[in-house]
Order: structure tokens, then sequence, then C-alpha cells
């Protein structure tokens, strides 16, 4: 039997259930498929059940601001993800009829729409014949195929999505699509694969050379830099300065508190770093603790402070919220940590 059909059958059994799956609507495939980037399913799970129930269809999310979008999105990370779909939903609803369009070129034009999304979406949504690859499939190919080249460079990506091409079984390609990534989720795993269970055993020429534990063959990481912030935390009658964050980049458009990058000492570098990122005098009161969090391609380590305002410039990014509404502005993990300090 070819390893497709073992799959399938495989799948059938054992393919996980997940909200999506049971109505496979293009706009709820589509925000499933965005969530999942970089994101496991069990976490995915209740943001997208809430996130439907807010945003119940592409309109909806048109029409939503950006900081209910943000809100919605808060604690997911990345949060690029939902700017894109947001903007995506405008395009969507102005252009296309609120529908998202059948053709895959139009589709690739949607903000946060690649080729993986653009395969995930017409495979399970649309029924078509297409491939699609991400970190799950580039694993199981890597070893059914005992693929030696970089799965990270363009001659190794070439290799896999034609793989994923050649091998799809025309009518089911989301099935097809979505048993490798269940595959790759729960025994084809990045480390200590569960080989003994898995339904390609006897097809996976990786196992058959050893060598499962080396695939994918992947470029070493740079190591991630590491940085020291200090953070403001200035209180005025029940009300808290917070800081807009430029509309694009990391957490775009996301609250935080005043804050700047120091070389080593927060607690002696904190007034003047301050003062020359922002323009904010403060005097310095006590720490709140500390707060790190690691992010794609850095960590941080962030130290808090009580604050005295001294002379706040007038800016449109900065804004006194008050203590007991801080939930309502969107705010990244370390922001968001320290705002329950502050409760
Ligand atoms: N990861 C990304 N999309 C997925 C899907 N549709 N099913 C399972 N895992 C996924």
């Amino acid at each position: 039997m070819k390893w497709t059909s073992l799959l399938l059958k495989w799948y059938a059994k054992h393919g996980r259930t997940m909200p999506w799956r049971d109505h496979p609507d293009p706009y709820a495939v589509w925000v499933s498929e965005i969530m999942l980037q970089q994101t496991r399913v069990e976490a995915v799970i209740p943001y997208f059940e809430k996130w439907m129930k807010l945003f119940p269809d592409i309109p909806t999310l048109a029409a939503a601001s950006e900081r209910e979008v943000l809100n919605a999105w808060e604690g997911l990370g990345y949060y690029g993800r939902a700017r894109n779909l947001h903007k995506a939903a405008k395009i969507v609803a102005s252009n296309f009829n609120g529908q998202l369009p059948r053709d895959l070129t139009e589709l690739r034009t949607l903000p946060g729409i690649g080729r993986y999304t653009v395969g995930a979406i017409a495979s399970i949504a649309f029924r078509m014949d297409e491939p699609t690859l991400d970190g799950n499939l580039r694993r199981v190919f890597s070893r059914l195929y005992d693929v030696t080249e970089f799965a990270d460079s363009p001659i190794g990506e070439k290799i896999l999505w034609d793989l994923a091409a050649q091998n799809l079984p025309k009518g089911k390609a989301g099935d097809y699509n979505q048993a490798l990534m269940d595959l790759g989720a729960t025994i084809c795993l990045p480390k200590n694969p569960r080989c003994l269970l898995c339904p390609l055993m006897t097809a996976c020429k990786a196992r058959e050379n050893g060598s499962q534990e080396l695939r994918p063959v992947l470029k070493a990481k740079k190591q991630v830099p590491q940085y020291i912030q200090a953070a403001a935390v200035i209180v005025e009658r029940g009300r808290v300065l917070l800081s807009q964050r430029p509309a694009d980049g990391l957490l775009g458009g996301m609250w935080e508190f005043p804050n700047a990058r120091v070389a080593q000492n927060p607690a002696i570098e904190m007034v003047k770093a301050l003062r020359s990122a922002s323009g904010i005098q403060i005097k310095r009161g006590e720490a709140l603790g500390i707060v790190s969090h690691a992010y794609s391609h850095f960590k941080v380590v962030v130290h808090p402070f009580w604050s005295e305002a001294v002379s706040i410039p007038k800016n449109k990014k900065l804004k006194w919220v008050k203590v007991s509404e801080l939930n309502e502005y969107p705010m990244g993990k370390v922001d968001r940590q320290i705002a329950q300090k502050i409760k």
C-alpha cells in the first residue's frame, strides 16, 4: 500500500478534533491557520473560539477597531499576524464582497497570506488539490525521504514542496495536509520521534537508515542577543502613564510602560536612558521585581520601577490611563505582567 493510504487511514482514526475542522468555512480556516503559525493547537483553541464569537465573519472583523483586534489576540504573540488579518479583512470586505477569493493568486496578495496559508486554505476550505508545507510537514518529508539537503535552503525548500505536491492524493488534499500536520505534531516529533507508533514506519527512509534524529538538516541557529531594559511605572491620582508602540514592527500599536534599554545597571542608568529615549524625566523609586521574556529574535530582562514624573513631553503616543482600565489596552506579555503587579 502506498504510504498516503496508510496516512489517510491513520488520520481517519487518530486525527485530532479541532473546532475549525467541524465547519470548514473559509474564514474560520483562515483564522485558524494564521493563529496556528508559530502557536500550538492547544494554545490556539480558546483564542479561536473567543475570536469567532467576537468577529464571526469578515465584515465584522473589518469593522472592528485595531484595539479590539489586538485585545482579542493578546497573549498569542506575534501580533503582526492580528494586524495583517485585520488589514486583509478590510481588503476582502471592500474588494471581494466580504468573501475570501478562491483565486489563489488573489488570495496570495492579502497581507499575512503566504504560500503555506494559500495551500492550507485552498485544500481545507476550498477542497482544491493544493499542497502546503509548514514546519511539521518539512520534518515529516525530510524523514520519509531522508532528505540530506538543508531543509531551510532554497534547494531543500524546493525538494520538500515537490514531495508534498507529487504525493498528494487527488480529491483528498485537505485530509492529506492535515494528516501530515497531525503526524508531525503527535508522532514524528522533533526530538524522540515515536517511530514505533508511526503508520508510515515501513515507508520511512530515515527510519530505515537510522537517521531520523538527524532530519531535517537545518543550518545552525545564531545565538539570540539578550537585552536589559528599565521601565517606569508612573502613577498619579489613580492613573498610570502608558506609551503606544509604533504601528509597525514588534508589538506594533500595543501599549507599554515607558522604557529604555540600559547597558548593565537599570537602577543607576534608568533616569538618563529614559530621558534620552523618550524625553520623559522621572525620579526613580522602588523596584517592582523583574520580568523576562523570550521573543523570536532576542530575549529581554525588564526591570520595572515605581517612578515619579518630573517632566512629561507632549506626545500623542503617551496617555494617562486609569489603573482600573489597564485591561482595555492591548499589551505584550511583559507589560501585562507589570500591569498585574500594579494592581
Ligand atoms: N497546524 C496548522 N494548521 C493545522 C491544521 N489545520 N491542523 C493541524 N495542525 C495544524
